[in-house]
């Protein structure tokens, strides 16, 4: 399949007919897969009421047909469709958040989604993404739009067009290519289909903001226990995980540059993934800068590109520093920990 690649300038006014926007959405339209930007990811999207056109999403990525997709809206009327009530605790939470990297996981309505967007539950992971791209695509094809990051399943998700296109060139009918992402991670998943919200994948909106206006909320024990198994389906997974082994190590920049150097002593090519802050202190192979420490929203915006460099780096053994998990910090150390493979030197 020839991938087409639309250019769109996200920083202008784009006008309802765009030749660009249009084309992508026709292609939706026709049950094609489309990747286009949001504000933390490249998403993979799909005519959400389809079959056929989720089957080529599934397909495209090599993604496990039991990890549900996030359904994409571009204005709150489309919810009467999909979803059968909204909580409360949803309702302030849109208000507040969307557009935005919120997902919120609430009761599907039987019968209007294709079965495998949900992957068979009764709930169904929504939200409305903060990107003018995705809006008009989303808004120009009329559907509820599937989504998943536009990678290959396992691999970093993609920040910027050219990781889509080395991913899925020739699996997908097209990308629309709005420059790169900003947030970086994923949108944050909460279900809120019980008593009290519960944060199923940590992202870009952060838990400290999701309380301040829903109160104290539950963490699926899946994220904080090894012998948990998740409730987000998705987050079972080996993920984003470079070729490389990866580890993070804690204890400080003398205490990695030991441990690279005994790898070195074993005859392995060394990655570093470091920050502004400490790139200096370091000597290896190759060491990639992924933003600055004092700010972790630079980290996670940088965080998938810089996975990805190791690829390309030819590195036997990666070693990351390691990072706070408060704010955003919490989704850079989740997506980490499942790029090791949950590997920490201690
Ligand atoms: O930022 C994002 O959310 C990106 C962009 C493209 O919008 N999309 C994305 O989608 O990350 P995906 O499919 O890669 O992640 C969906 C996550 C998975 O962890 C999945 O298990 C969870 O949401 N999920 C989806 N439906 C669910 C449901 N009904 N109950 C619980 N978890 C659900
Ligand atoms: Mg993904």
């Amino acid at each position: 399949m020839k991938t087409r690649r639309w250019f769109v300038d996200s920083s202008a006014e784009l006008s309802t007919n765009n030749p660009q926007i249009t084309q992508a959405a026709e292609l939706l339209q026709q049950n094609e897969v489309v990747a286009f930007p949001t504000e933390t990811v490249y998403g993979l999207g799909a005519n959400a009421e389809n079959t056929e056109a989720v089957a080529k999403i599934y397909e495209a990525k090599g993604r496990p047909s039991d990890n549900p997709l996030i359904v994409h809206i571009s204005d709150i009327g489309q919810l009467d469709r999909i979803i059968s009530y909204i909580p409360e605790t949803a309702e302030k939470l849109m208000r507040e958040f969307w557009p935005g990297a919120l997902t919120l996981v609430l009761p599907c309505k039987p019968g209007m989604l294709s079965p495998r967007v949900t992957a068979g539950l009764s709930t169904v992971a929504i939200r409305m993404p903060d990107h003018p791209v995705a809006l008009s695509v989303i808004r120009s094809a009329g559907l509820p739009i599937a989504a998943p990051s536009a990678n290959l399943s396992g691999k970093p998700s993609p920040t910027k067009a050219e990781h889509v296109a080395h991913d899925l060139n020739g699996r997908i009918a097209g990308i629309v290519d709005g420059g790169p992402t900003g947030i970086g991670v994923e949108s944050t998943v909460l279900s809120c289909t019980g008593e009290q919200p519960v944060l199923l994948r940590p992202g870009g909106v952060t838990k400290e903001q999701i309380e301040a206006i829903a109160g104290p909320i539950l963490v699926d024990k899946g994220l904080t226990e090894d012998d948990e198994i998740p409730i987000s389906p998705g987050m079972k997974y080996t993920h984003y995980a470079p070729s490389a082994p990866l580890a993070i190590a804690e204890g400080g920049a003398a205490r990695i540059q030991e441990l690279a150097d005994g790898y070195k002593r074993q005859g392995k090519r060394i990655g570093i993934l470091t920050t502004e802050e400490n790139a200096g202190l370091y000597h290896a192979d190759f060491i990639k800068v992924c933003g600055k420490r004092a700010d972790l929203e630079t980290v996670a915006s940088s965080l998938y590109d810089a996975l990805r460099s190791f690829d390309e780096a030819e590195v036997d053994m990666i070693i990351s520093e390691s990072f706070p998990d408060t704010g955003v910090g919490l989704a850079v150390m989740n997506r980490l920990m499942k790029a090791a493979g949950g590997t920490v030197i201690r």
